[in-house]
């Protein structure tokens, strides 16, 4: 596992079954978004690859979303909020979708065997994916600024014990990253109070979005496994 998506290099993903983990907020909102009806999820890197995407697709049937700085971007339909991706405003649309870092982790990892979006949100039917496929598994952690992230590295540290206890003996440790992200997530009952003092939930809260981070630290509230394939993530 990987606490960073610059730690990642080529042959790392190649075979490999890789699931990109950014719980504050982009993997939690894709999920929801998902769950509620939305054709597809487009993530790119940049606003301006957003746009060119939009104006190719038609504003018809797709919508622009994302967040800089945590707050919507201007001209954009849709933040990064969970909450924001009700059935009434995303069934049937593909959501273009840029965030700071959680969208380029996608991006990033598209030479992989194959790969899911994973958040507390999803925890439980991710990990039931992943411990049925017969592949090595590698969690990416979007992290913040190409630095650690405490919450991610902590769903990352859930989700592999969830799939080495599914899975049984005989699973492979990982590397260091994958034992102290599990040593983290030991004695997990509730990320709620962990979430809370991280960096990123301060910012979050700091701006106004203090609901979002209560949103996203609520585990297995869907059953969804998000897929990223030929450039868009389908159910
Ligand atoms: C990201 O992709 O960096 C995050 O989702 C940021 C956020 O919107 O909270």
């Amino acid at each position: 596992m990987f606490f960073t998506p610059g730690e990642v290099a080529e042959v790392d993903l190649a075979d490999r079954l890789v699931v990109v983990v950014d719980v504050l907020r982009a993997t939690s909102t894709i999920v929801e978004a998902l769950a509620n009806g939305a054709r597809a999820v487009v993530p790119v890197a940049t606003i301006e690859e957003a746009l060119r995407l939009v104006r190719n697709l038609g504003r018809e049937g797709a919508l622009l979303c994302g967040e800089r700085g945590g707050l919507r971007i201007e001209g954009f339909e849709l933040g990064n909020s969970p909450a924001e991706f009700t059935a009434e405003r995303v069934a049937g649309k593909t959501l273009v979708m840029t965030t700071t870092n959680g969208t380029a982790a996608l991006v990033g990892v598209a030479g992989a065997r194959r790969v899911y979006v994973g958040a507390f949100a999803n925890l439980g039917a991710v990990a039931a994916a992943v411990a049925d496929a017969d592949a090595d598994v590698a969690v990416v952690c979007a992290g913040r600024g190409r630095r650690f992230a405490l919450e991610d590295a902590l769903c990352a540290g859930a989700l592999l014990r969830r799939v080495r206890a599914r899975r049984g003996r005989g699973v492979r440790a990982g590397n260091d990253a994958a034992w102290v992200a599990q040593r983290l997530a030991r004695s997990l009952v509730d990320p709620a109070p962990v979430l809370r003092r991280t960096a990123a939930a301060r910012e979050l809260v700091a701006v106004g979005l203090g609901a979002d981070v209560e949103w996203c630290t609520v585990v297995d509230r869907s059953g969804v496994v998000p897929v990223f394939r030929e450039r868009q993530v389908t159910l």
